[in-house]
C-alpha cells in the first residue's frame, strides 16, 4: 500500500483522508483447476472487465495477485494465509465452494481481513459465522432455493425426490427448497447426497429417483457435476415421466452448450439470467460477449458486481482494510441484475430469483424466464452483525 510506504517516509497524513492513487492489493482466491475451474475463470473473467469498465471512476489502482484453491478447502486455507501474511493484501474476492468459505472463514474474521464473495452460498457465512469483514455479491444457498420450493408447488407438483453433492452447498441448497416446499404441503419422498467431486454414474440414484413414486426431481450441481448429471439424467429417459428441476446453476449458461439438447426442458431458479431485458444487462452482456466470446453467466455477473462493490468503496474513500470491510457493507449500485444493496443484518445481497427454462434456440440453448419471484432477503438466521474495529 501506498499509505505504508508514505509512513515510512514520514509522510503519511491522517488515517482517516483517502490518499490520491492508493494501490489497493487484491487476493483472488479461485479455483483454477477441479470440477470448479470454469467457474472460477468466469468470475476472474467479469471481475477484470468491471475493473476495464469502471475502474477510472476511483483514484485507486488494483494489484491483482491469483490463488488457485483447486476446491479444496484445506489448500484453500494455505493459500488464503498466504495472501494475508505473505502477500499482505488488502482484500480477498472470490471463493466458489461453500467448503471453501467455511474453512477461510475464521481466518478473515480474525485477521480483519475483508472478503468479498463471489460465489460461494454457505449460508452461515451471512448467518451464525457472519462477520463485518465479509460481504456476499453473489447469493446464499438457501435464498436461491426457498422461492422454489413455493413456485413449484404452486404448479401442482406435490411429491419430490431431491439429489445433491454432499458438502455444505449442496445440503444448504436442498435444505432451503425443502424448507418451503414442505411448508407449501408438499412431501419429500427421498433424498440422496452423491460423493462430492467423485460421482461419474449417477445411475443408481437415477433408478431410486425413478422408483420412489416423485412427481419431479429437484437437484444442485453446478460445474462438471451438473453436465454429467444433466446428459446422464436425458441418456436414462427420464425427463418425460419425471421432470428435471433444479438451481439454475445447473444449468448455467457457461455450460448449457455442453449439455445440449439433454438440457432442454429443465426449469431451475437463480439470482440471473442473461436474458433479463434492462439496459445495465444488455450493456454487461454485449461488453462481456466482445472480451470472452462467451454468454455472461451467473458465475460472470458475481465476479463483476464484486469489482463493481470494490470499486465504489474506493469511490466512498476506503484504502485499508478496515475502511474498506466498512464501505463494503454500505455499497448499492445499479448491476446487471438491477439495483443491488448489502442487507446490513447479516452482509448478504438483496436480490430477485428468476424462474426459467432452458429451451433449444437457434444459435445454441437459452434461457424463457417463466417468472420474476420478489426480491428475496435472508432471515438473520442467528448473525451478530458486529461493528468493524478500527
Ligand atoms: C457452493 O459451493 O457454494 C457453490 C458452488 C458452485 C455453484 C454454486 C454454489
Amino acid at each position: 500500500m501506498k499509505r505504508a510506504i508514505l509512513a515510512a517516509l514520514g509522510l503519511a497524513t491522517s488515517l482517516a483522508a483517502p490518499v490520491a492513487g492508493e494501490d489497493i492489493k487484491v487476493g483472488l482466491l479461485l479455483p483454477y483447476s477441479g470440477v470448479y475451474a470454469a467457474l472460477g475463470n468466469d468470475i476472474e473473467a467479469g471481475f477484470n472487465l468491471a475493473i476495464a469498465q469502471f475502474g477510472s471512476e476511483t483514484d485507486a489502482t488494483f494489484d491483482i495477485v491469483r490463488e488457485d484453491t483447486e476446491v479444496k478447502p484445506p489448500v484453500a486455507l494455505g493459500k488464503a494465509k498466504k495472501l494475508i501474511l505473505q502477500d499482505k493484501v488488502d482484500v480477498i474476492a472470490g471463493i466458489v465452494s461453500s467448503g471453501v468459505l467455511g474453512a477461510v472463514r475464521d481466518l478473515v474474521h480474525g485477521a480483519q481481513v475483508p472478503l468479498i464473495v463471489a460465489n460461494a452460498g454457505n449460508d452461515d457465512a451471512t448467518g451464525s459465522d457472519c462477520s463485518p469483514y465479509i460481504t456476499r455479491m453473489s447469493f446464499s444457498n438457501g435464498q436461491v432455493n426457498r422461492p422454489m420450493g413455493t413456485w413449484m408447488h404452486e404448479q401442482g407438483i406435490r411429491k419430490v425426490y431431491t439429489l445433491a453433492p454432499d458438502y455444505a452447498a449442496g445440503r444448504q441448497m436442498i435444505d432451503g427448497f425443502v424448507q418451503t416446499f414442505t411448508a407449501a404441503g408438499g412431501e419429500i419422498v427421498g433424498q440422496e447426497f452423491t460423493p462430492f467431486q467423485k460421482t461419474q454414474d449417477f445411475g443408481p440414484y437415477l433408478a431410486q429417483a425413478k422408483a420412489s413414486g416423485a412427481d419431479a426431481v429437484f437437484v444442485f450441481y453446478a460445474g462438471g457435476e451438473a453436465i454429467s448429471f444433466v446428459k446422464q439424467y436425458d441418456s436414462f429417459g427420464l425427463k418425460a415421466d419425471l421432470p428435471l428441476y433444479g438451481s439454475g446453476f445447473l444449468t448455467s449458461p457457461l455450460y448449457v452448450n455442453a449439455e445440449g439438447p439433454a438440457a432442454a426442458g429443465v426449469i431451475t431458479g437463480l439470482h440471473y439470467v442473461p436474458t433479463i431485458d434492462t439496459a445495465a444487462n444488455r450493456s454487461f452482456a454485449e461488453a462481456y460477449t466482445a472480451e470472452t466470446g462467451r454468454v455472461p453467466s451467473e458465475y460472470a455477473v458475481q465476479g463483476y458486481d464484486a469489482a463493481r462493490a470494490l470499486i465504489e468503496a474506493t469511490k466512498a474513500g476506503a484504502t485499508d482494510r478496515a475502511s474498506l470491510a466498512d464501505a463494503l457493507r454500505q455499497v448499492s449500485f445499479e448491476g446487471p441484475r438491477g439495483q443491488l444493496s448489502i442487507d446490513p443484518a447479516t452482509n448478504n445481497v438483496v436480490q430477485p430469483i428468476y424462474v426459467y427454462e432452458t429451451v433449444e434456440g437457434a444459435e445454441g440453448m437459452t434461457q424463457t424466464v417463466l417468472a420474476e419471484l420478489p426480491a428475496e432477503r435472508d432471515p438473520v438466521n442467528g448473525c451478530q452483525m458486529a461493528p468493524v474495529s478500527n
